[in-house]
């Protein structure tokens, strides 16, 4: 089984607010029509949940207790899964969409916490399970951002996956001199290039990525959309992590 995770820089415009990059998700749609074997998807925000996050000031640290503020950051990405759900669905990949709103939250140090048996069960049904980064209920904080790189992480524990592809507009982990490593068994190999420990990287930014991808039993691959399809059958394009 396989994981994979469409960034939101390439699902949507990011330069342009609430905006779906048509042709990239189409691309995209295209070669996971073409994969066959059991798949979960997750997509992130770009420029749909992003700036509704920013404006209400919310972070996946940051809270928020304005209900008004849940339910637009929501909406957007409910909009966002929406037309990822369609583009699939026109080519008869069995999407089905789950928010992450309705069945993930944070205890009070963070730690998330997603209903597994409803993916799990979509899975053994056929369906292809099409989660999203979102807004969920944070014990003390109200609600904080759910970013779509953390729903991978507990996906593929949750559900034993084989391998986890994460594919954004990037096409690799870069050493320092912007060259795509082919390889990152730890944290040490790419420490220098991503710029230290990734302690204080909150958002998800590639150190928080490799540091988490690394802890995964499975192994995981960083790619752009040009290596969705190696990825999907079989091929590890991009960064092999772990
Ligand atoms: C963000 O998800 C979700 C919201 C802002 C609500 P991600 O952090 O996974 O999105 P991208 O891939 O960076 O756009």
């Amino acid at each position: 089984m396989i994981v994979l995770k469409l960034g939101g820089s390439v699902v949507t415009d990011k330069s342009s607010a609430e905006t779906v990059a048509e042709e990239r998700l189409a691309r995209a749609a295209d070669a996971i029509a073409a994969h066959d074997g059991d798949l979960v998807l997750v997509h992130g925000g770009g420029s749909f949940g992003h700036p509704h996050a920013e404006r209400h000031g919310v972070t996946t640290t940051d809270g928020t207790d304005d209900a008004r503020a849940v339910v637009e950051i929501h909406g957007a990405m409910k909009e966002l899964n929406a037309a990822v759900v369609r583009t699939l669905l026109d080519r008869d990949v069995p999407a089905v969409p789950v928010h992450p709103l309705s069945a993930a939250s944070r205890d009070d140090d963070g730690t998330l916490s997603l209903s597994i048996e409803t993916p799990r069960r979509m899975l053994g049904e056929g369906f292809v399970p099409v989660l999203h980064g979102d807004v969920v209920a944070h014990a003390g904080r109200g609600a904080t951002i759910l970013s779509g790189d953390e729903l991978v992480v507990a996906l593929a524990r949750g559900l034993d996956a084989d391998r986890v592809g994460l594919c954004s507009d990037v096409p690799g982990v870069l050493d320092e001199s912007g060259e795509v490593l082919t390889r990152v068994e730890t944290f040490g190999d790419v420490a220098d290039a991503l710029g230290g420990s990734g302690d204080t990287d909150v958002t998800g930014g590639m150190a928080a990525k490799v540091r988490e991808l690394l802890e995964l039993g499975a192994p995981a691959s960083v790619f752009d959309l040009d290596g969705l399809s190696s990825f999907l059958g079989g091929g590890a394009p991009g960064t092999r992590i772990g």
